[in-house]
């Protein structure tokens, strides 16, 4: 797809970070967006920022409260879509929406590890489930699902169990690089991509640990205490003598350095896998530490999870994540 301008695209988690910019960029080039997320409030502030420019006469942004975890949530998305956009069909499909957390068997529930699961990769598969047929009514299309690094590389430090977000994009890559044949054989005007992204500078950490609590509150509650002492330690940090006021401070400044002192902005992002979906590529990286990550991989496979392959990793690229 060469052109936006006219199409309509619909975004998961549109209401900040990585969503909100890819619905920025979408409309200033023309596109109309139908957008959904958990938080009304961040969509309006999104939907405000599309409007700061006056709008091409005609052009539709739609906000939808849907849980992308939620098929039936989805599916009533799709029916306001259909009546707000006057439509019966969409040319792009952002299967953006994630949250972290919840990584380890032995310290998170199972319900926190699969929030985390059905979100990342159930938001994924139920988004191109309910979409499909109005994509393939378009006359070209293309899908667009968020993995990460993660998706390939299943770590984020030594200090940090890891394995719901991994599993997740792992899933979300192998679907859709699988997909790819699929819509050749079925629907070869519906493309599709798989988007890995490093550190892009978001509020991801912050918005996850609200998210997987269940409250709008930037503390950490008892059990997140606990995980931050747990990746503190990963890291060779002794925290018996801290308070659990220091640990809330660490965190909250974690989550300020980790959105403001990314290599990648969430802005560059958005731009990023807009080009890359011109340029029909199925495989977009963002980031020159994806691109770092994704050549160590292949060329040492076997050293991927070893203290010595992160940390030289991370001293390359500055990382300091886990
Ligand atoms: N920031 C990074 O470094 C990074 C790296 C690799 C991949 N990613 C992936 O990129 C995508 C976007 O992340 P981001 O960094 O912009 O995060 P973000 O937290 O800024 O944005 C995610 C948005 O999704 C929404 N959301 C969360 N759960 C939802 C649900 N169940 N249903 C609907 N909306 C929901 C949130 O409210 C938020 O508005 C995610 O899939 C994430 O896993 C991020």
């Amino acid at each position: 797809m060469k052109d936006f301008a006219g199409k309509i695209a619909v975004i998961t988690g549109g209401g900040t970070g990585m969503g909100r910019e890819l619905a920025r960029q979408l409309v200033a080039e023309g596109c109309n967006v139908a957008m959904c997320d958990v938080s009304a409030e961040a969509m309006a502030e999104t939907k405000r920022l599309c409007e700061v420019e006056k709008l091409p006469q005609g052009l539709r942004v739609t906000t939808h409260i849907a849980d992308v975890s939620i098929e039936d949530q989805l599916k009533r998305f799709r029916d306001e879509l259909i009546e707000q956009q006057a439509t019966d069909r969409i040319h792009l499909l952002f299967n953006n929406a994630g949250i972290g957390g919840g990584g380890s068997l032995f310290t998170n529930s199972r319900e926190q590890w699969e929030r985390t699961f059905n979100i990342c990769w159930g938001g994924v598969y139920l988004g191109v489930r309910t979409f499909l047929p109005l994509l393939v009514k378009a006359d070209e299309a293309h899908i667009v699902n968020t993995s990460s690094v993660n998706g390939f590389w299943a770590s984020v430090g030594m200090g940090v169990a890891h394995t719901a977000y991994s599993a997740a994009k792992f899933a979300v890559k192998g679907f859709t690089e699988a997909l790819i044949n699929d819509l050749r054989l079925h629907a070869p005007h519906v493309k599709c991509s798989v988007v890995m992204p490093g550190h892009i500078g978001t509020s991801i950490v912050s918005n996850s640990r609200k998210l997987q609590n269940g409250t709008d509150s930037e503390r950490l509650g008892p059990n997140d205490i606990v995980q931050a002492r747990q990746r503190l330690k990963g890291m060779g940090i002794d925290t018996t003598p801290m308070s659990d006021e220091d640990i809330q401070k660490i965190a909250l400044d974690r989550a300020r350095s980790f959105r403001d002192e990314a290599p990648t902005t969430a802005a560059r992002a958005a731009t990023v896998i807009l080009d890359g979906v011109k340029a029909e590529r199925w495989r977009i990286l963002v980031g020159d530490d994806a691109h770092k990550i994704d050549q160590r991989v292949r060329e040492a496979p076997d050293n991927a999870y070893s203290h010595e392959f992160y940390q030289s990793f991370a001293a390359e690229v500055g990382w300091r994540l886990g």
